[in-house]
């Protein structure tokens, strides 16, 4: 397929203020010389905010990273991942049509981005609200047929059901993502037969929805505010990348008013010894820890001392993160660890079983 730029292009492009600060925190990772390795993050970025790639933001990335432009128009142009038209100001539906997909039906959902969007692949709907094509597997294979809209994955679909979550993104509204069908995740669709004992405790969504809605960001356009990117590279003197990553390193910041939740005691530093390994907690990974570090807590027996209160505003408190701490049992967890015991997951962390 002969990948060319659009024919009417803007005459400008630039970054967001927070998307420059992510940028150039992207830019840090390298070293000096190797700049030109931030190539295709900056270009995502560029897309994300814009939603496809004009000739203006590729040469503008190019110019960030000290590249000849043809070196960046080479990246966009090669990968299908980058959109070098205008998409729908709504949402580019990509649709599955690999083959398990095409065996549970994508061809009926290609028949109606066909009849509700355009009759062409990449052309505008008349309203300019969304465009679509189709793509290679997404991997979500078990849930198929599935699409990718915006950030995220439907799944489980039918004609009707694709058909009604166009119309429903077009009145504005912004349907969860997931498996459209009622199942959980990708388990049987006649119910568990193994391991029914999660059935009991599970969440209300499956850990990627939940992280879909706690986000937020399935349409929306990324202006650099949503995730923060962390630079602990650049040194504790270093900006933070975004505004949500200053909030982040805001350790006095007063607790958002969210119903009873209550800002918890934290600490300026760990105390003498050194903090504790908190990646011991089951659910705390290395960003997890340097955001808690970042809000005052280091040792166990912080955490293991939060009121009910003092949780719902960590809950609240952890960007990009929202509501992990009670969700994984992070006090109780934190309780065994601070009087010296283990749980089954930080003996396999002191093992070395995970990484
Ligand atoms: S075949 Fe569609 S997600 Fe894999």
């Amino acid at each position: 397929m002969l990948r060319r730029l659009h024919p009417v292009q803007p005459d400008s492009f630039a970054f967001t203020p927070a998307n420059l600060a992510w940028a150039e925190g992207q830019i840090s990772k390298y070293p000096e010389g190797r700049q030109a390795s931030a190539v295709i993050p900056l270009l995502w970025r560029a897309q994300e905010q814009e939603g496809w790639l004009s000739r203006a933001a590729i040469e503008h990335v190019a110019d960030m990273l000290g590249l000849a432009h043809i070196r960046a128009l080479e990246v966009a142009t090669f990968y299908f991942m980058f959109q070098l038209q205008p998409v729908g100001s709504v949402a580019h539906i990509q649709i599955c049509g690999t083959t398990s997909c095409m065996i549970c039906g994508a061809e009926d959902l290609i028949k109606v981005c066909k009849e509700k969007i355009a009759p062409q692949a990449h052309q505008l709907s008349a309203d300019g609200k969304f465009s679509w094509e189709e793509v290679e597997c997404l991997g979500a294979c078990t849930n198929a047929p599935m699409a990718q809209i915006g950030k995220d994955y439907y799944e489980d679909l039918t004609a009707e059901s694709f058909a009604k979550l166009l119309d429903d993104m077009a009145a504005g509204k912004v349907p969860v993502p997931g498996p459209q069908n009622g199942r959980y995740a990708s388990e049987p669709l006649s119910g568990l037969t193994s391991l029914t004992e999660y059935e009991a405790g599970k969440a209300k969504h499956n850990a990627s929805v939940q992280l879909a809605t706690d986000i937020g960001d399935t349409l929306k356009r990324i202006d650099g505010t949503e995730v923060p990117l962390l630079t602990p590279w650049l040194g504790k003197a270093a900006k933070p990348a975004s505004k949500a990553a200053a909030k982040a390193e805001a350790k006095p910041a007063p607790a958002k008013a969210a119903g009873a939740a209550k800002r918890p005691q934290a600490l300026d530093v760990a105390r003498e010894g050194g903090a504790d390994d908190l990646k011991k907690i089951k659910g705390v990974g290395p960003k997890l820890e340097e955001l808690l570090n970042s809000l005052g807590f280091y040792h166990f027996d912080q955490i293991a001392a939060w009121t009910a209160e003092e949780l719902a505003w960590v809950d609240e408190n952890l960007e990009g993160f929202k509501g992990r701490a009670s969700r994984d049992g992070w006090v109780e967890q934190a309780k065994l660890l601070a009087a010296g015991g283990d749980t089954e997951f930080s003996a396999r962390v002191e093992k070395g079983d995970v990484y």
